[in-house]
């Protein structure tokens, strides 16, 4: 499917509802499969990566249904799961490999996890050398996808592992394999990413603590479930924030977005960068969220340390956005990982962006933006199969000269499959 964007004809306005948090969205799939008892997640991300976690449940023997936005999950407790009889094919969803190898590890069955050609290039050395340290079954092939999972010979054994990127599916990995394991599993990471999956397990009771970048979790206890209302997904979110600053005449509230200071760095940045966003903070249960107001703003180039990276991690495409329009330079340090998600995002941008005639800067660790583009030309974009580059070039096209084409535009079901109907609403209303 390929989209073309036209400039935005208006600036955007109305209330806008973004697709629920994908990251939380797994965890309530996962983690309410192997907490004892019945779980409802209200307004669950029906996207293509959550169903990969869905199905992959479902085929181990968990009765998950759907009821409208929300899902209801029967958890059989730590060992509940099943053999599901055939390979796990996990399509695009590093988050459902990585995270999922954890549980498979402390299970009774052997598994084989697969995925389509972009997963199938990522990283996997990350979580296997931890999961063998404790005494998994697991293998790679040569630290990619497939992975193979058997039963390990005793129980996992409690480590303490610091890991060398600082990445949430890395850390939730360790955290579900030391729900296995008797004595304390103890996790510390160079930098602050994502917490979802410690909350998520505070919220079922689990014996966890955090203090500063160490996590660590007591095995071997059942978790009790107790129902969740999963709030926006401020990733999504991120497109529209940037519209509505960079779009002139723009004035948009977003409704509901979670708003949890591991996932909030693209506010705090762009607030940096002068952005006229106002946070409308509302009651969320365990997750903080808030209605989110943006409106057009001048932006000035700021820098982006490494250790802000993984609070912003996903939103570095987007950022490369807003900063083209701001006045004077940006500078993103810190971007290694960025290389090794659904695609290399630094090279999907920089190639973009050089066909709209915008040159990137590139360093060894670091990427330079220039600045003071108020429009590109109307140009031909790629999304490399990977959702975040497709909905990035979706946005720069709105100060398009006149309209830009974006090849291969499916994978934005991958977190928002409404998202070109969300942003034909918000161009459209006439103020
Ligand atoms: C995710 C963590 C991030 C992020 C991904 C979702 C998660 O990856 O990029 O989209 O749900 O834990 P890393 O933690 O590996 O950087």
């Amino acid at each position: 499917m390929d989209w073309t964007i036209k400039k935005s004809p208006r600036g955007l306005r109305g209330e806008i509802i973004v697709p629920p948090d994908k990251s939380i969205s797994h965890r309530a799939i996962m983690f309410g499969s192997i907490a004892k008892g019945k779980f409802r997640a209200k307004n669950f991300l029906f996207g293509e990566d959550c169903m990969r976690t869905y199905e992959a449940f479902k085929a181990m023997g968990i009765g998950i249904e759907r009821e409208g936005s929300d899902v209801i999950i029967e958890g059989k407790g730590l060992k509940g799961l099943s053999s599901p009889g055939k390979d796990l094919y996990l399509g695009n969803s590093g988050t459902t490999m990585r995270v999922i190898s954890g549980i498979l590890a402390g299970q009774d069955f052997p598994v084989k996890l697969t995925g389509d050609e972009s997963l199938s290039s990522r990283p996997m050395k990350r979580i296997v050398d931890p999961l063998l340290e404790m005494g998994a079954n697991i293998v790679s092939k040569d630290g990619l996808p497939p992975i193979e999972i058997k039963p390990a010979s005793g129980a996992l054994k409690a480590i303490s592992y610091t890991t060398p990127v600082a990445s949430a599916q890395v850390k939730s990995c360790i955290l579900a394999a030391g729900l296995y394991a008797s004595g304390t599993t103890k996790v510390t990471e160079p930098y602050q990413s994502r917490d979802h999956t410690e909350r998520i397990l505070e919220h079922f009771s689990c014996n966890i603590k955090r203090e500063r970048l160490t996590t660590s979790v007591e095995g071997l206890e059942e978790l009790t479930p107790r129902d969740i209302e999963v709030p926006g997904d401020i990733s999504s979110a991120s497109y529209f924030i940037t519209a509505g600053l960079l779009v002139e005449d723009s004035d948009i509230i977003l409704k509901k977005v979670g708003i949890n200071p591991t996932r909030k760095g693209i506010i705090n940045v762009l607030g940096r960068m002068n952005a006229d966003i106002e946070l409308i903070e509302a009651k969320g249960d365990f997750e903080p969220i808030a209605d989110i107001r943006v409106r057009t703003s001048s932006l000035k180039g700021t820098t982006v340390k490494k250790e802000e990276i993984p609070l912003l991690i996903d939103e570095v495409p987007i950022l490369v956005i807003a900063a083209l329009k701001a006045k004077g330079k940006t500078r993103i340090e810190g971007i290694a990982e960025l290389k090794v998600k659904e695609s290399d995002r630094i090279k999907s941008m920089t190639d973009n962006l050089k066909r709209a005639g915008v040159h990137i800067e590139e360093e060894e660790d670091a990427i330079i933006i220039p600045g003071g583009v108020d429009e590109i030309p109307s140009s031909s974009f790629e999304s490399f199969a990977d959702h975040r580059i497709a909905m990035s070039m979706a946005i720069a096209a709105l100060f398009s000269s006149s309209e830009c084409s974006i090849k291969g535009t499916e994978c934005a079901s991958t977190s928002y499959p409404d998202f070109l109907r969300d942003l034909e609403a918000a161009t459209s209303k006439k103020c």
